[in-house]
């Protein structure tokens, strides 16, 4: 690739990587098929040109960048590479995590709807295959503009929608992505890369990413929960979940914005995302840990060894709600709020698990995961596995 030949025979300034032609390129052909040239100049850049910082930020993204783009050439190939998670600035940190929650879900929804709108219109070439009939695509409209619309009006940036979806979806994403920084345009550009060249994986992937920014911003709500309670503040605590509770509701219609790929879309392109599974999702079994340890056969099981890191966290004593919960002395007020404030969340997830369920019973029937395991069966094993107590209750 010129842009990446002139960029390896310069300077090599991580602010000037031709981020935009590698990743067209990338987008042009599908990850899986990218020129094996491209790929060895990438692998150039990656071990001449990564010296120690003059930039230190750009250069992280740099290195992150690489990462992900050299994952199949490196074979390790994975859902963290696959989603370009590492390349997202996902809520990680108390004092801003409603925010970036926030700007980061309607920015990944506002993009998905411009490529519905744009292919729709006629206006792009990029990932030409299947592209959806205009009754799906319309639907698709009403979905995104629901699931981002909370987002937008917490965010102080929803303004009346127009009664028609295609003009509603064109206004609000573009009301969406208008203040958006340079580092998050090239992150969100540099975070869309198809395995394939159909259509429907643009939108399976930032819905992907969409529930990867809800289950973050879960992982930190409930650390701070945890906290709380065991520093003597439930009513804190009880505030907590109750919102972490109102994010995974909220983000209900990207379940149904994912029932709109089409089976045999997602067919074509998964034969290429093998290795790639949610069940490597670090947020999803953070969150889940948080709520109370897991049982042992789970912790050694592919649902934790997915996740080493999180596994170490959890072999390593992380707090949870749960046993938090058992230890602090509550008054009788307090100890009734939490008591409902988990009973409502655990509600919620074990809601998440069943549609998720019956999702993948839609798009898979009895395939198995790309994630190793037999597919459906794993998922109708865990679905009702308790959220805070330890042992299964009701049926
Ligand atoms: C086409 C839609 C989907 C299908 C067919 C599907 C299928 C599956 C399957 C078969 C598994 C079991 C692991 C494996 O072998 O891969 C799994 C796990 C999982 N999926 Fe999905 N999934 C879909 C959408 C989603 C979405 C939108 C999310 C949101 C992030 C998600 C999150 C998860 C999580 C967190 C797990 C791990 C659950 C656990 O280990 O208990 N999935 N999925």
């Amino acid at each position: 690739m010129r842009e990446l030949a002139s960029w390896l025979s310069g300077d090599r300034r991580p602010d000037t990587f031709p981020y935009d032609a590698v990743g067209a390129e990338f987008r042009r052909t599908g990850k899986h098929f990218v020129a094996k040239e491209l790929l060895v100049q990438l692998d150039q850049a990656r071990r001449t040109a990564l010296a120690p910082a003059r930039a230190p930020a750009a250069d992280r993204f740099l290195r992150d960048f690489l990462d992900v783009v050299l994952d199949k050439f490196d074979g390790r190939y994975d859902y963290q590479t696959y989603l370009g998670l590492s390349l997202l600035r996902l809520p990680d940190d108390v004092d801003s995590v409603r925010r970036r929650h926030d700007e980061l879900t309607v920015q990944l929804i506002a993009d998905a709807l411009q490529f519905e709108l744009a292919a729709a219109s006629g206006a792009t070439e990029l990932l030409p295959r299947q592209r959806p009939g205009l009754k799906l695509v319309t639907k698709r409209y009403r979905l995104g503009v629901r699931a981002f619309a909370p987002a937008l009006s917490r965010l102080g940036l929803l303004t009346t929608a127009a009664p028609d979806p295609a003009a509603a979806a064109a206004q609000l994403s573009e009301a969406a992505l208008t203040r958006q920084e340079a580092t998050e345009r090239r992150a969100l550009s540099a975070s869309m890369l198809p395995v394939d060249q159909v259509h429907d994986e643009y939108l399976f992937i930032r819905v992907l990413q969409g529930y990867e920014t809800t289950f973050a911003a879960l992982a930190v709500e409930l650390g701070q929960a945890v906290a709380d309670v065991t520093a003597g503040r439930p009513d804190e605590a009880a505030e907590r979940l109750a919102y972490a509770r109102k994010l995974l509701d909220g983000a209900a219609p990207l379940f149904s914005l994912m029932a709109t790929v089409q089976p045999e879309s997602f067919r074509a392109f998964r034969v290429h995302t093998e290795g790639a599974s949610a069940i490597q999702s670090r947020s999803y079994k953070r969150v889940e840990s948080l709520c109370r340890p897991p049982d042992q056969s789970r912790l050694d099981s592919a649902a934790y060894r997915s996740v080493p890191e999180v596994r170490d966290t959890v072999l390593a004593g992380q707090p949870s709600l749960a046993e938090a919960y058992r230890a602090a002395v509550l008054g009788g007020t307090q100890e009734r709020l939490l008591e409902r404030r988990m009973a409502e969340f655990s509600a919620a997830l074990l809601q998440w698990r069943q549609t998720h369920y019956r999702i993948a019973v839609r798009m898979l029937g009895t395939r198995p995961g790309t994630g190793y395991t037999e597919g459906t069966p794993y998922l109708a094993a865990v679905r009702d596995l308790p959220v805070f107590s330890s042992e299964r209750e009701g049926t």
